[in-house]
């Protein structure tokens, strides 16, 4: 079932209700709240500015995080990407990834606080990585926990991940690929952090680089040994699919360096 702002409202209200309902008479309803109170209120803000028009069913459901598939302005097609705040086991890993960069303070503990900090983090890197040639999904805009960008896939299904599909020409893709990691370290100041065949997409046999919550400035202090994990990651994978990969400091200083 998809949504749109008329389902939205009518979950607002239902919930509304049944808060009402519940102090009267003290009776506990079950019932499945797929988006709590102010998720419902973030979607209904966007519906309302015309950035979503319609949501469809949801592409993927991890821990941290829903993505779903939506359409926008003039049809275009858009993923949304809704962080759970029910799920507070992860804050405390998250944390390692904001403190320590300068660009953004948390004000406050609070589960939300710090899930609204991360998807706003999300957001500003994938800009960053966008305005330096690095192929990702375009961010469209971030409100809470909900961040909106480009849908990487055709007709709501999602270009298949690397770790489930070779590409072609998989020489080209690698370089490609260490392309990307150098561009971001040497334009972007950024360390993806959290780099391997999952968070690659192939679309149009081209890498597109997803899932940038974690990734930090190079004046955090794990930067560093996030960039070689990254890369040892990539070397991994791609000499096991039978490519002819430099040594791990060799990619390193070729990072550093700006490719080439
Ligand atoms: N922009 C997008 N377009 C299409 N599909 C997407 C997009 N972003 C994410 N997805 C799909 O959703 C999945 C999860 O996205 P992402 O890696 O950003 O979230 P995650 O929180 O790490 O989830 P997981 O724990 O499942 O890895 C991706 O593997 C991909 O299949
Ligand atoms: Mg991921």
């Amino acid at each position: 079932m998809s949504w749109d702002i008329d389902r939205v409202r009518d979950e607002l209200h239902k919930i509304d209700y049944r808060r009402r309902k519940i102090k009267d008479s003290d009776m506990f309803e079950t019932v499945e709240e797929v988006f709590d109170y102010s998720t419902l209120m973030i979607l209904y803000d966007l519906f309302n500015k015309g950035v979503l028009h319609v949501m469809y069913g949801v592409v993927n459901s991890g821990k941290e995080a829903r993505v779903y598939w939506a359409k926008g302005r003039g049809g275009m097609d858009l993923a949304v990407k809704i962080y759970l705040t029910s799920t507070s086991e992860f804050r405390k890993g998250m944390m390692t990834y904001i403190v320590g960069d300068p660009r953004f303070k948390i004000s406050s503990g609070k589960t939300r606080d710090v899930i609204y900090v991360w998807a706003r983090k999300e957001y500003s890197n994938l800009v960053k990585a966008h305005n330096v040639g690095v192929r990702v999904p375009k961010p469209i805009t971030v409100k809470g926990n909900v961040l909106v960008m480009e849908f990487v896939g055709v007709d709501g299904v999602p270009a298949p991940l690397l770790k489930d599909y070779t590409p072609t020409d998989i020489d080209a893709f690698f370089k490609v690929l260490m392309d990307y990691v150098s561009r971001l370290y040497c334009k972007a100041r950024l360390v993806h952090g959290d780099l391997s065949e999952y968070n690659v997409m192939v679309f149009d046999e081209s890498p597109v680089l997803i899932d940038f919550g974690q990734a930090v400035d190079l004046a955090h202090p794990l930067a560093e040994e996030l960039l070689v994990r990254d890369i040892k990651n990539l070397l991994n994978f791609f000499s096991r699919k039978g490519v002819e990969t430099p040594d791990l400091e060799e990619a390193l200083i070729w990072v550093k360096r700006g490719g080439g």
